[in-house]
C-alpha cells in the first residue's frame, strides 16, 4: 500500500440540526425461510437453549443492539395471515400453507409469542395487518385484542390466553406491497381500502400510529402520488388524520452475488444508493406536501437492504453478508441522516437468516454479521441531533459524484457527546482523516470494523472473522483528531468536547 487519501473534515458541533430518530435503526422479521423458525422460535427443542420456545442466544444478541422497533409478521406473509390462527393453545392452532414463501406454517409463533419476544429484546412492536386477503373487522379486532382495556369478548380471550394487561402496540401497518403480493391493486383502489381499514382501526384505539403502504423502486414514479391524491381528494380529513406515516420499500444489488462479486459489482452497488436517495427524496417531498402542522406525515423505509441472486424462495431468501453489506448499511444510514427531518423509521430486511440479516444461525450455533456490527457501531447516533459536516475527500473510483470517505455526525441531546461515523468505501486506498471540531477535543474513543478482503464474512462455524476492534485515535496537540481508515472500513468515534 503506497498511497493514502488525505481527507479533511470540519464538524460544527454547535449548529444543531434535526433529530435522527432512534427508529431509523429498526428491523423487520417475517415468517419466511428460517427467520422465525428456528431464528427466533425453537419450540421444545432441547439442543438450543430457550425460554418458553424463544431462543436465548438470539435474544441476547438483539437485546444488546437495543433495536427500537421490529416489524412483523410480513412482508408478503402479512396479507395472507389470519391472526386468530396464532392465538390459544398451541397444539390446537391450525397448520397453514405459507402462500408466498411456499412452506408450512405451524402458527406456533403468533401474537403472544411475538409480543413476548419484543419484550425480551426491549423493542417496540410494529404489526402489519392483512389487507390483501383479510377483512376490515379482522384488522380492527386485532387492534382491540392487543390494545383495549374495556372488558369485551376479545380482551377476555386475551386474558384467558395469558395476557390480562394490553400490550398497547403503537405502530400498525395497513397492508404490505399492495401493488404486488398484497393484492395487485391500483394505488387508487388501495387508497379506498386504506381509508376503510384505517378508519375502523383508529376508532378502536385512537392512540395507534398508522402506516400506509407506499412505493417500491419499481413504481416510485406514480404510486405515492396517486395514493395520496386519492386519500386526500374527498376532504374526509375533518374526521381527523387517518395516518402518520407513508412506508416505502427499496432493495439493492438484485443482479449481484453475495460472495462472488467483482470490484465493478461492488462499486455498482454503491452507485445504486443514488437511486435510493432519489426514491427517498421523491417520497419525502410528497409527505411534506401533504403534511399540516397538526397532522404531519413522515416517511418510513420499512423494507430495505441488499437482496442478491442467491436469495430465492427455495432457500428462504438466505444469503451471506460480507464487508460489502457493512459498507452499504453504513452509507444507507448516512443517507437517512441527511433526511432526518423526513424519515421517522427504517426497517432493514430481515433480522435473522433472511436477506441482509443481523444474525445467521445453524442448529444451535449462530454468528453476528458485519451488518450487525454497523448497527452496533452507529448506536450513538440514535436520537442525536444531526450536525453539519464539511468533508473534503478524493473521489470514489467508478461511482460518479461520490467521495471515497463519507462522514456523518450527531450530538447527544443531554450528554453533549458527539458521535462521528466514517466510511472509507475505497477498495484499495486507505484514508487519513483529519477532523476539526472548531474547538479542542479533550477525549475521543473509537471502534472500527475492517477486514483484509471485502468478501470477508462470518459463519456460525467461524463467527469471529469480522469483528470490530478499538481504533487508535487520540486528540492531536492542536485539539483536532486524526484517524486512519483502511480500505472498505467503517468506524465510529465518540468525542467529548
Ligand atoms: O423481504 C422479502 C419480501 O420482499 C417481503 O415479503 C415483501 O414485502 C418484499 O417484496
Amino acid at each position: 500500500m503506497n498511497q493514502m487519501n488525505q481527507v479533511h473534515v470540519r464538524v460544527h458541533p454547535h449548529v444543531r440540526g434535526p433529530k435522527v430518530e432512534r427508529f431509523v435503526y429498526s428491523q423487520f422479521a417475517e415468517h419466511l425461510g428460517r427467520c422465525i423458525y428456528p431464528g427466533i422460535w425453537v419450540g421444545d427443542r432441547k439442543d438450543i437453549p430457550n425460554d418458553g420456545g424463544i431462543r436465548l442466544d438470539v435474544v441476547e444478541a438483539l437485546k444488546a443492539l437495543e433495536i427500537p422497533a421490529l416489524r412483523w409478521p410480513g412482508g408478503c406473509f402479512a396479507d395472507n395471515y389470519h391472526w386468530m390462527d396464532g392465538i390459544g393453545p398451541r397444539e390446537q392452532r391450525p397448520k397453514r400453507h405459507n402462500l408466498w414463501w411456499k412452506q408450512s406454517e405451524s402458527n406456533a409463533f403468533g401474537t403472544h409469542e411475538f409480543l413476548r419476544f419484543c419484550e425480551m429484546i426491549g423493542t417496540e412492536p410494529y404489526i402489519c395487518v392483512n389487507v390483501g386477503s383479510g377483512t376490515v373487522e379482522e384488522a380492527r379486532s386485532w387492534v382491540e385484542y392487543c390494545n383495549c382495556v374495556e372488558e369485551t369478548h376479545l380482551t377476555q380471550l386475551r386474558a384467558q390466553n395469558g395476557a390480562p394487561t394490553p400490550w398497547k402496540v403503537r405502530f400498525w401497518g395497513v397492508g404490505n406491497e399492495l401493488w404486488g403480493c398484497g393484492g395487485r391493486m391500483r394505488p387508487d383502489q388501495y387508497a379506498d381500502l386504506f381509508c376503510q381499514f384505517a378508519n375502523f382501526m383508529r376508532r378502536t384505539d385512537p392512540t395507534i400510529e398508522l402506516i400506509a403502504c407506499g412505493s417500491s423502486s419499481q413504481n416510485m414514479e406514480y404510486w405515492n402520488e396517486i395514493f395520496l391524491e386519492r386519500v386526500f381528494s374527498y376532504r374526509l380529513h375533518h374526521w381527523g388524520p387517518l395516518f402518520e406515516y407513508l412506508a416505502i420499500h427499496h432493495y439493492l444489488g438484485r443482479t449481484l452475488s453475495d460472495l462472488n462479486f467483482t470490484d465493478d459489482d461492488y462499486y455498482g452497488l454503491i452507485g445504486e444508493l443514488d437511486q435510493l436517495r432519489k426514491h427517498v427524496e421523491k417520497a419525502a417531498a410528497l409527505c411534506r406536501a401533504y403534511s399540516t402542522p397538526d397532522a404531519p406525515i413522515r416517511l418510513i423505509i420499512d423494507e430495505w437492504g441488499t437482496w442478491y441472486v442467491e436469495a430465492v424462495t427455495e432457500n428462504g431468501l438466505y444469503q451471506q453478508n460480507t464487508m460489502m453489506d457493512a459498507i452499504v448499511a453504513a452509507l444507507g444510514f448516512h443517507l437517512y441522516h441527511d433526511y432526518a427531518e423526513d424519515i421517522f423509521m427504517t426497517n432493514m430486511a430481515q433480522t435473522i437468516n433472511v436477506l441482509q440479516a443481523l444474525i445467521l444461525t445453524k442448529g444451535p450455533k449462530m454468528c453476528k454479521t458485519p451488518t450487525y456490527y454497523v448497527f452496533d457501531l452507529f448506536r450513538g447516533h440514535k436520537d442525536g441531533e444531526r450536525l453539519p459536516v464539511d468533508v473534503s475527500s478524493p473521489p470514489l473510483p467508478r461511482v460518479e459524484g461520490r467521495a471515497a470517505v463519507s462522514v456523518s455526525a450527531t450530538r447527544a441531546r443531554e450528554k453533549g457527546q458527539v458521535t462521528l461515523s466514517l466510511v472509507n468505501a475505497h477498495l484499495e486506498v486507505p484514508a487519513s482523516v483529519a477532523i476539526d471540531l472548531g474547538q479542542p477535543v479533550t477525549r475521543v474513543e473509537g471502534r472500527i470494523l475492517a477486514s483484509d478482503d471485502v468478501h470477508d464474512h462470518n459463519t456460525p462455524d467461524e463467527p469471529e472473522r469480522v469483528v470490530p476492534r478499538d481504533c487508535k485515535v487520540a486528540p492531536n496537540a492542536d485539539g483536532t483528531v486524526t484517524v486512519e481508515l483502511p480500505p472498505h472500513s467503517v468506524a465510529a468515534l465518540t468525542v467529548s468536547l
